[in-house]
């Protein structure tokens, strides 16, 4: 039986962190042999907000690519490849973008509120509106059945079905068919400050980070305030420490728990305990990744490899449209 086909992607904009993983990569690497899976590094999307930027694209890329790897992607079962690298994403997007309405882009979510947030940027750009339908190429041209993504993508997602029905309307072939989410529910992993993990916060832990730092971090992560000495009772349910727990040290979980309303356990014992669990499970994948990156020529073969095997479903599916829209010879 045909495999079933996936795609996502992810903007080379730095290192991957414990939460892009949780949140995403560690779905990737389970969907892996049951789905034909398509995973590519979105480096003409970095360009959608930060085209005056470009000063460490490549060498984001390259380190994308060495924490996939690292993260347990694996290029002998995935289609691993870079978005530039594959043109025909930009030919779809161009004939995608004749027969978008103004109307579907200017009412996205996500447009709305980044036009809102982005103050020190100037996104007031055609690209910028126009990257859902970048987006929906992305995923059309391999004629995805399924995108694991975020709920924060779900709109991106309603729109390219919804270009995928008018593309289809309007010539009168089938010829996308229409690409439904795969919403798993991903663990949730808070900042080292409590806040949500993200780069711009400055409080990631990275597969980029050493050991040592990542000691450090979490041994200074936020805890209940109310704790000063260790036989205050705790609140575990407002602790970060506690919520990594859930996740590094499930087995543990009740035991602290208890130990920290009873005022038995420490805050700084409590952190020793979560730095071992997480330590066994970053170290291994941060001198994998360390190790790759040692290597720049086998990381840009394996990126011209899957790019080179993504043009050539891409063209197949380009052929399609061409007929579709009779353009061409
Ligand atoms: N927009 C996504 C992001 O910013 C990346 C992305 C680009 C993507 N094209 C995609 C994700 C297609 C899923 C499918 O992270
Ligand atoms: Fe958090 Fe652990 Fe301290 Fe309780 S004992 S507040 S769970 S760090």
């Amino acid at each position: 039986m045909q495999k079933k086909i996936v795609l996502s992607g992810s903007r080379p904009t730095g290192n991957i962190h414990l939460g892009n993983y949780f949140g995403a990569i560690e779905n990737w690497v389970s969907l892996q042999d049951e789905y034909e899976c398509n995973f590519f590094i979105a480096d003409w999307h970095a360009l959608t907000t930060g085209y005056a930027d470009t000063q460490d694209l490549k060498k984001n890329t390259i380190s994308l690519m060495a924490d996939f790897l690292a993260s347990g992607l694996d290029p002998k079962k995935s289609t691993l490849f870079l978005q530039s690298e594959v043109k025909q994403h930009a030919e779809l997007y161009l004939i995608l973008s004749m027969n978008t309405p103004l109307s579907w882009l200017e009412r996205c979510p996500t447009y709305k509120d980044q036009l809102a947030n982005l103050k020190d940027r100037d996104i007031t750009t055609y690209g910028f509106l126009g990257y859902p339908a970048l987006q929906a190429a992305d995923i059309l041209i391999y004629r995805a059945d399924f995108v694991p993504v975020g709920e924060d993508q779900i709109p991106h997602l309603e729109i390219t079905r919804e270009m995928a029905r008018r593309f289809n309307f309007i010539y009168n072939k089938e010829v996308f068919p229409e690409p439904l989410p795969l919403l798993t529910k991903a663990k949730v992993l808070p900042g080292t400050d409590g806040r949500k993990m993200s780069k711009s916060y400055g409080n990631t832990i990275a597969f980029a980070d050493t050991p040592d730092e990542v000691k450090k971090k979490v041994m200074s992560m936020i805890t209940d305030p109310a704790r000063i000495r260790k036989d205050d009772p705790g609140h575990p349910e407002i602790c970060t420490v506690f919520a990594f727990h859930k996740v590094f040290n499930e087995q543990m979980v009740p035991e602290i728990e208890e130990q920290c309303r009873g005022g038995c356990i420490g805050c700084v014992a409590c952190k020793r305990l979560l730095q071992e669990k997480i330590a066994v499970f970053h170290t291994p994948i941060h001198e994998k990744r360390q190790e790759l990156l040692r290597d720049e020529k086998y990381l840009t073969d394996i990126i011209r490899d899957g790019s080179h095997r993504a043009s050539v479903k891409a063209e197949a599916t380009m052929e399609l449209v061409r007929n579709a829209v009779q353009i061409g010879l």
